[in-house]
């Protein structure tokens, strides 16, 4: 299995953390979403053991929630000694709700409203991430009217293509993303920060892109990086303390993604970010990360029900499912590959070809196409893996579906997180 909270039980079901799948699905209906708490703890400790290991704990990782936000998420990492990243005021929210320090919290992004950033500054965002020369101003201004100094860190394009899906591409000079070092912009907003009174530049950050499965591009990050800190020491005489290296590190969806082990992608980066500390004669600054998808990606599992099965004689079998591009929207987005099964069935062999079809009222609300399972049944119960990241933060109200409930499974134990939406919540905003 390509996750190690997932197993094949002795009744033939696929069973997530001890919880067996299709009593889950008895006990709450489907489409439901299951994640594992001991796998996002098991990934973050090893995060966090890697900080340990590399650079003597100057440094953590930060959760990118993006990749899924409820309260129960921001609970769990900041358990286990992590950060969060949050990109929306809406996620600033539901960080603040779920008891995360103002102190402890990253924001991102690329045309924050005075509004959030407002509430950022309110709220002691230990480290807004600056994108562009705009949001500077806007947030001296705000940091003004509210007697305060904003910390800040950059968001800088290395000007590295990592090799990925290109909608998920960020570190390329063509994006929407942060300040670009070859032309000086970045240099230039530096300088700018300096003569600002209300703001107090902590550090740089970058992010590269997103299920990146290869090592070399996070270390060339990290060696640019670090040469932008010495170009800004000997030009601004400013002294950084912290540097991001951003998330991005890919997971397994099939067999075939050659995920690399966490610790190694540490153990390269930190060994490129000591070696150019020494030779550009750098204090060795406070590293951060921030993954998103591997902490929550492979932890979480989707189960649906078959509902029909439509044999087209040469063409493909289209297996119906209750959910569909509303709860995972990723294979219509990005042909995202994932493994299908029939959790109910799980020992069986599968030798089925399915394409695993949606109830949305588009033909391409298709979860996987042309995927092996086992022999389907009306009422069998698909499991679609590595769901955890990416499904429920991007699921939508479409055909006006409902969002499924999400349950966290721990040692054989389920508890709900987030409450499967009803029809009133629907109509809750109609006037
Ligand atoms: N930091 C920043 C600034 C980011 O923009 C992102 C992801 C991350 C961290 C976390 O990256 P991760 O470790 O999760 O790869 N919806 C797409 C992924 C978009 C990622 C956007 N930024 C998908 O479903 O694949």
């Amino acid at each position: 299995m390509i996750a190690n909270c997932l197993k094949v039980n002795e009744e033939g079901h696929l069973e997530i953390s001890g919880c067996d799948t299709v009593r889950l699905a008895e006990q709450y209906g489907t489409p439901l979403y299951v994640m594992s708490e001991d796998e996002i703890r098991e990934t973050c400790r090893r995060y966090v053991a890697s900080f340990a290991k590399n650079y003597n704990g100057n440094g953590k990782p930060i959760y990118a929630s993006k990749a899924f936000s409820c309260k129960e998420i921001y609970r769990i990492v900041l358990s286990e000694g992590l950060d969060v990243e949050v990109v929306s005021g809406g996620e600033l929210y539901t960080a603040l709700q779920a008891g995360v320090p103002g102190s402890q919290i990253h924001f991102q992004g690329n045309n924050k409203s005075v509004g959030e950033l407002t509430m950022a500054i309110e709220n002691g965002v230990g480290d807004i991430v600056v994108d562009n020369r705009e949001e500077l101003e806007r947030l001296e201004t705000i940091a003004m009217e509210h007697n305060m100094v904003a910390p800040v860190s950059f968001r800088i394009k290395p000007g590295i293509d990592a090799h990925t899906h290109e909608f998920i591409r960020t570190g390329q000079i063509d994006s929407k993303f942060g300040l670009d070092l070859a032309s000086g912009e970045a240099m230039d907003a530096l300088r700018r920060a300096q003569q600002l009174e209300h703001i107090v530049v902590k550090g740089l950050h970058c992010h590269i892109g997103s299920q990146i499965l290869e090592k070399a591009p996070f270390v060339h990050a990290a060696e640019v990086m670090l040469q932008f800190f010495a170009k800004i020491r000997d030009e601004l005489g400013m002294t950084l303390e912290t540097l991001n290296l951003g998330g991005g590190f890919g997971i397994h969806y099939t067999e075939q993604d050659d995920a690399i082990p966490y610790e190694e992608y540490m153990g390269d980066v930190s060994a490129m970010v000591h070696s150019k500390c020494q030779e550009l004669g750098l204090q060795l600054p406070r590293i951060y990360i921030e993954p998103g998808r591997s902490i929550v990606g492979e932890a979480g599992i989707t189960l649906y029900t078959v509902g029909s099965i439509k044999e087209i004689p040469g063409v493909r079998n289209y297996v119906a499912i209750d959910g569909g591009m509303f709860d995972n929207p990723r294979y219509a987005l990005y042909q995202s590959s994932y493994t299908c099964l029939l959790a109910n069935k799980a020992s069986q062999p599968a030798d089925y070809v399915a394409t695993i079809a949606g109830k949305c009222c588009e033909s391409g609300d298709l979860i996987q196409e042309h995927t092996l399972i086992q022999k389907p049944e009306i009422g069998d119960l698909v499991a679609v893996l590595s769901t955890g990241a990416y499904n429920y933060s991007m699921a939508s109200n479409y055909n006006r579906n409902l969002k499924p409930a999400c349950v966290m499974v721990s040692h054989g134990e389920s508890r709900i997180v987030i409450k499967g939406e009803t029809y009133e919540d629907l109509v809750r905003n109609d006037v």
